[in-house]
């Protein structure tokens, strides 16, 4: 069990200052030492060096090219992590991110299922974004389904669908754009609302999450865990909070969970934002809660583990 850690420090997804500390904000909180003090092996990649593209915009959509880019250098890079047999963490930076991250996943290890944890659904189109944002977007450009309404954009022709909408889901939504509402039905989605957490329990959704998710076979599983997905009260340091979200608790369940299926095969970890806490209590407390989601990911149990030599 071993971990390789991606830093993608890209911000140009969405328009807030400061998401591109994100890796830096995280690996300085200790979590390579956490890792390895849990008995997991690491390698850390570094981060990503992206190149100096042309900001300029397409229409409503911002900074493109760059876009584009970024995420084709990182789908190349997580393709080469799992190729050397990690589970995949990429650090990120937006959540634009998931486009080359999923992409770069599934080009190692074939057909994935993703389990997408998040306030918001980032299913919007290029053409139903009304912020422009592709954080907004990632999500349409990854599904079979949506490959028709997705135009080809400058830095973007190597993009190739990879997800079919039934090996998705999504977990904590509570503010999702009327298109994408219309689009999750269409394509018969499943999604755990906030709602449905309230209803059901978090164990409840994460036992029918991975009933649902191994019904067709057990392909990897790819977590999308945007921290905004946790209620702002612990999680204030993001770009687009949400109030009413999912508790820390609630949170870290969702990641020990999932590794004990033994199927997590990548993470991505985005939207921590360390220039946005108003203290920086406030900056810790993001952070820190996105260091135990990791490490939840990576078999740490709350209620304690112990090496299998242990004597
Ligand atoms: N739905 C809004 C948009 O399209 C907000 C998306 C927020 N996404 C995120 N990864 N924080 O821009
Ligand atoms: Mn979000
Ligand atoms: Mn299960
Ligand atoms: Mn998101």
């Amino acid at each position: 069990r071993s971990a390789g850690i991606i830093g993608a420090a890209f911000w140009r997804g969405q328009s807030r200052l400061g998401v591109h500390e994100g890796p830096d904000r995280i690996r300085s909180s200790g979590l390579l030492e956490r890792l390895k003090q849990q008995g997991c092996a690491v390698k850390d990649y570094g981060n990503l060096v992206f190149d100096d593209v042309d900001e300029s915009s397409v229409g409503l959509l911002k900074s493109v090219a760059a876009v584009g880019g970024a995420n084709r250098r990182l789908s190349e890079a997580m393709k080469a992590v799992k190729m050397d047999g990690h589970t995949a963490v990429m650090l990120g930076g937006d959540h634009s991110l998931a486009i080359g991250s999923i992409h770069g996943h599934s080009a190692a290890v074939g057909e994935l299922s993703v389990v997408w944890v998040d306030a918001h659904a980032d299913i919007n189109t290029p053409l139903t974004t009304y912020t422009g944002n592709f954080h907004g977007q990632p999500m349409s450009f990854l599904l079979h389904e949506l490959h028709s309404k997705v135009p080809v954009l400058p830095n973007f022709s190597w993009v190739k669908p990879c997800l079919s909408a039934k090996d998705l889901v999504y977990i904590g939504l509570r503010d999702v754009d009327p298109a994408e509402h219309y689009i999750l039905k269409m394509l018969g989605v499943k999604v755990f609302s906030i709602s449905e957490v309230d209803r059901l329990g978090v164990a409840r959704v994460m036992e029918e999450t991975c009933d649902y998710v191994t019904t067709r076979g057990k392909k990897p599983v790819h977590l999308s865990y945007d921290i905004d997905a946790i209620d702002p009260s612990v999680t204030p340091a993001t770009g687009t909070p949400v109030v009413g979200g999912l508790t820390y608790r609630e949170g870290v369940y969702i990641t020990e969970h999932l590794s004990q299926t033994g199927l997590l095969s990548a993470v991505d970890l985005v939207e921590v934002n360390p220039q946005l806490g108003k203290t920086e209590a406030d900056v810790q407390s993001t952070v820190n809660t996105a260091v135990d989601l990791l490490l939840g990911c990576f078999r740490r149990l709350r209620e304690g583990n112990h090496p299998t030599d242990y004597t």
